[in-house]
């Protein structure tokens, strides 16, 4: 238990700041490859993310919306450019200081819901909190009333094989808030689902949002979730176009 402690302070995160942008990107630029067969994904792209606010990010297939998407979740890094989660420049963290901003501070959700299959829904929406070695009753309770908010609650021992699609996301957006994140990184969402279910799923990241008081960054392609937004960002070719 000593060793899994001292890990854990090893990659510990400095404190967040309460105040200031949830999300600070300054001129951030992305290549896959080099030389003429060159893929500029991002081209200087910066904007701010206030605490709270549910952006959505738009832009046609190959925009850079991925890209971009990971790089201010700590699953790459930019070539050139600063990004600043809650206060923090990923910068100067390193990898472990990256694996613990994804642990501790920012939720994933992915299109493809990315449930671990064996486990059950109870057990999903745990296993943050596992690898962060929490309390299990702590654990326990969380995970039931995160089941509990998003209508799962009579649903906790089914496999994710034995859920609809939108179900499924749900428990993976139940699972993405299991550590109290500060930043919800959602990538199409609503991809896999049909358009009434996308709705209610987009509706309870809004509901989330508001009632967890988190911040969510969103990228979709579709205009009826656009509206569900604060804001809209749109990327075109690698840049944000201004609205
Ligand atoms: N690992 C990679 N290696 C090489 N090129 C890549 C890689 N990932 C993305 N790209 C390229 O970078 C550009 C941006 O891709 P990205 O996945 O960010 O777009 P996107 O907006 O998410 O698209 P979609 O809506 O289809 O998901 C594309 O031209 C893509 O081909
Ligand atoms: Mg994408």
């Amino acid at each position: 238990m000593s060793r899994s402690s001292s890990t854990r302070s090893a990659a510990a995160l400095a404190e967040p700041t309460p105040e200031g942008p949830m999300v600070k990107v300054a001129d951030v630029r992305r290549s896959y490859g080099t030389g003429p067969a060159a893929v500029h994904a991002l081209r200087g792209v910066s904007f701010e993310i206030g605490r709270g606010e549910l952006v959505a990010l738009k832009g046609r297939s190959g925009s850079g919306k991925t890209t971009l998407l990971n790089l201010v979740g700590g699953l790459d890094s930019p070539d050139q450019g600063t990004i600043t989660v809650d206060g923090t420049d990923l910068a100067g963290l390193g990898e472990n200081g990256l694996l613990a901003l994804r642990r501790d501070r920012v939720g994933f959700i992915f299109q493809s819901f990315g449930l671990i299959p064996i486990l059950t829904a109870a057990e999903n929406v745990g296993v943050p909190m596992r690898l962060r070695k929490a309390d299990p009753r702590e654990r326990e309770e969380r995970v039931a009333l995160l089941l509990a908010m998003v209508g799962l609650a009579d649903h906790a021992e089914q496999r994710p094989g034995e859920l609809s699609g939108g179900q499924q996301q749900r428990v993976a957006i139940a699972r993405a808030l299991a550590n109290r994140p500060a930043l919800l990184i959602a990538d199409e969402p609503t991809g896999q689902l049909d358009a009434e279910t996308g709705l209610a799923v987009m509706e309870l990241l809004r509901a989330v949002v508001r009632g967890e008081g988190v911040t969510a960054l969103v990228a979709t392609h579709d205009a009826q979730l656009l509206g569900l937004a604060d804001r809209v960002l749109e990327l075109s070719d690698g840049e944000i176009i201004e609205h």
